[in-house]
């Protein structure tokens, strides 16, 4: 009984070496060649992988509060007149005002009223006579602003409503 224990003892000592000895060898041969390329594919891989995510979030987040988006809809704020019709301070003008626009609840010329989201803040610009303020002139923001072209620019008209929505 214990010579033959020790010889299963003994030869599962050797297969259990045997099979460590060829899990090595295909460690090593795995790893040796493949090692090399594996790391260049990773590091080749990397930066796409990371970068989509990252240009993906990044988009959506630009929509918003994007510092940059911002600046560029302060800049078209004032070169393509928006600037002339909305006040900043909650004064009427020949349009209404910016201030605290976003978010809040409006009332449209025909009774309905509607919340100031993103996408409606984007059909007024791109669109002015989609839906009309109630108590302001239809058309007169259309025709002020027909020559820029805003509804084939939806960058720019992205910038402005970052921008009108950082207008508190
Ligand atoms: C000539 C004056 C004029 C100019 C220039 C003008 N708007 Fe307007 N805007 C108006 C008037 C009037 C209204 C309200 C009537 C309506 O809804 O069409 C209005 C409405 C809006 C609204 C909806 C406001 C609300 O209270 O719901 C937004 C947003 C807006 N304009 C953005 C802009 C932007 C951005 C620009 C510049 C690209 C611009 N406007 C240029 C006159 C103007």
């Amino acid at each position: 009984m214990t010579p033959r224990a020790l010889r299963e003892a003994v030869a599962l000592v050797v297969l259990v070496a045997v099979m460590s000895g060829v899990i090595l060898v295909i460690l090593n041969v795995g790893s040796g060649p493949a090692t090399d390329p594996h790391a260049g594919e990773q590091t080749a891989s990397a930066p796409p992988a990371v970068s989509t995510p990252a240009g993906g979030s990044a988009a959506p987040a630009a929509g918003t509060n994007d510092p940059a988006l911002v600046t560029a809809g302060t800049r078209l704020y004032q070169a393509d007149g928006c600037a002339g019709c909305h006040s900043l301070d909650g004064a009427k003008g020949v349009g209404p005002t910016f201030k605290g626009l976003d978010g809040s609840r409006v009332q449209l010329a025909d009774g309905t009223v509607t919340a100031a989201s993103h996408h409606y803040l984007k059909v007024s610009i791109s669109a002015p006579d989609a839906a009309t303020v109630k108590g302001f002139p239809k058309g007169v923001m259309a025709g002020a602003i027909a020559s820029y072209g805003l509804k084939a620019k939806p960058a720019e008209v992205r910038a402005l409503v970052a921008y009108i929505a950082s207008v508190k």
